[in-house]
């Protein structure tokens, strides 16, 4: 049985995908890498800042020292937290409040599982930190998914066994790590239909069969 849903954040709970994009779209324009596309960003789901980077500089022929791809990231993150400014209430994605209201009315453990070292900024900017027992972030951890660092933390924090987990994400990457932690997945997005995960939703505002999902052994 599940007694906690540990849900991504970018993509599932708050609509930062874009910003993120912008902010790399700029730094690579500004790098001399003039074809960073959505399509090349959509491989940054789930992954750290600096595999993010790793992508944008794959589409240029130049090589970098270590000192200058951590230039680099940390002047995405710049741009990316001035956008952050910017968020409030508006960003949560349709569905997303309603679902966690809906599980913590039944009794369900709430955590975040991020690899974004702004979750807990996020959180608190969108209204959503109060909702979340724990949150389990880029802070917490140092591998990246697919591996099941991230979530294998959170289920920690809740206090629970992995099993008793449901992972909500929007990720390929995300769900392979959810799995590799020993978790089900409910995939979510616009790729849910392609992520691999136990239950697919196009989003969280569609009519999800929780019951089934919570008890299901
Ligand atoms: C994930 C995003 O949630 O966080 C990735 O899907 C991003 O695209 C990663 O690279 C790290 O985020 P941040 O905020 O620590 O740069
Ligand atoms: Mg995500």
């Amino acid at each position: 049985m599940i007694k906690g849903v540990i849900f991504d954040l970018d993509g599932v709970l708050v609509s930062t995908d874009e910003l993120h994009y912008k902010a790399w779209k700029r730094l690579a324009k500004e790098i001399g890498i003039s074809d960073f596309k959505r399509e090349d960003n959509e491989k940054q789901r789930g992954v750290s800042r600096m595999e993010s980077l790793q992508i944008v500089l794959d589409k240029g022929n130049k090589s970098y020292t270590e000192e200058e791809k951590e230039e680099f990231a940390e002047r995405k993150n710049n741009y990316y937290k001035e956008m952050l400014k910017e968020l409030d209430g508006s960003a949560v994605l349709p569905g997303a409040l309603e679902t966690v209201k809906l599980l913590k009315e039944k009794g369900i453990m709430t955590a975040v599982g991020s690899a974004s070292k702004n979750a807990p900024d996020i959180l608190e900017k969108i209204g959503l930190l109060t909702y979340m027992d724990k949150i389990s972030s880029g802070l917490d951890t140092t591998r990246s998914k697919p591996d099941p660092e991230v979530f294998l933390v959170a289920a920690d924090k809740l206090g629970l066994p992995p099993q008793d987990c449901l992972v909500i994400e929007d990720s390929a990457a995300g769900v392979q790590a959810a799995k590799a932690a020993g978790m089900k997945a409910l995939g979510v997005g616009p790729y849910y239909f392609s992520l691999g995960a136990d239950y697919e939703a196009e989003n969280l505002a569609v009519s999800i069969n929780w019951e089934s999902i919570l008890n299901e052994v």
